[in-house]
């Protein structure tokens, strides 16, 4: 029973008390028509509501990373320099990060050892090379007759690009301030550069293939290009050139 129905029962009822009135349905209608209230109209016939799927909510957002301009480090300490780059936030890998992989090893030495950026188990422990890639750069610096606590080891960025990436152009501008003072501080006379992407940022050229083998100077310090150790994982057969490159290190600080 709709709300026309109702009303003519209710009348008919009043007709029957009364003895005059009486209406039909269809013409009651057509008099009220639009002016039924709308807290009295039918509720339309409810329909189906098709579903609509909607996407899944997106992952809340990262917080807006403030980046913070560095501040002069040319004249920090390692604890200073060390305290430093734990709170930076330089770059849009610092919120990523689990660890910063600041360096490692000797502060002072003859020797210095210089990659691209942390790689998961180095992001986890805080301690550059420690995975694959670091186990054969160990077995590369016993052969070269060192202990790995004998000489220093470092990043051109100290947080890990996610993916194991390259670092950006962006990413490694803002890190390489902290690099340049580590190597002020270490005082080597010799730095192994591991890849391609320690020699685009420290010495601004590309090519390793070119380029490794061959001494090139920083700040009146040799440095020697190399392969990467990950690279000579995937292409043992580079280490016969590697060996090479690190006899070219030996033989300048007397070790051959
Ligand atoms: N590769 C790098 O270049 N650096 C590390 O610390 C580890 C892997």
């Amino acid at each position: 029973m709709d709300i026309f129905d109702e009303i003519i029962r209710c009348m008919k009822e009043e007709a029957s008390s009364s003895g005059n009135v009486f209406v039909r349905r269809k013409d009651l209608a057509e008099f009220m028509g639009e002016q039924i209230p709308a807290a009295v109209r039918p509720a339309p016939a409810p329909q189906a509501v098709p579903r609509i799927e909607l996407p899944e909510e997106p992952p809340a957002a990262p917080p807006a990373m403030m980046r913070k301009a560095l501040p002069d480090l040319s004249n920090m300490n390692w604890q200073e320099l060390h305290q430093c780059a734990l709170q930076c936030a330089a770059c849009p890998l610092a919120p990523t990060r689990t660890n910063v992989v600041f360096g490692c090893g000797a502060e002072q030495t003859e020797l210095m050892f210089i990659g691209e950026g942390p790689g998961a188990d180095e992001d986890a422990q805080g301690i550059p090379f420690v995975g694959r890639a670091g186990e054969l750069l160990t077995k590369m610096i016993k052969a070269m007759k060192y202990d790995r606590s004998e000489v220093y080891i470092a990043n051109i960025v100290k947080c890990r690009p996610p993916e194991n990436r390259n670092p950006s152009d962006d990413e490694a501008a803002a890190c390489i301030p902290f690099l340049k003072r580590q190597i002020e501080l270490v005082q080597p006379k010799a730095i192994v550069l591991l890849g391609a992407v320690p020699v685009k940022y420290l010495m601004g050229k590309t090519g390793i293939t070119r380029l490794r083998g061959n001494w090139m100077e920083y700040e009146g310090i040799k440095v020697m290009p190399t392969y990467h150790p990950a690279y000579l994982l995937r292409n043992p057969a580079a280490k016969a050139d590697v060996w090479k490159d690190l006899q070219q290190v030996m033989a300048y600080l007397g070790k051959l």
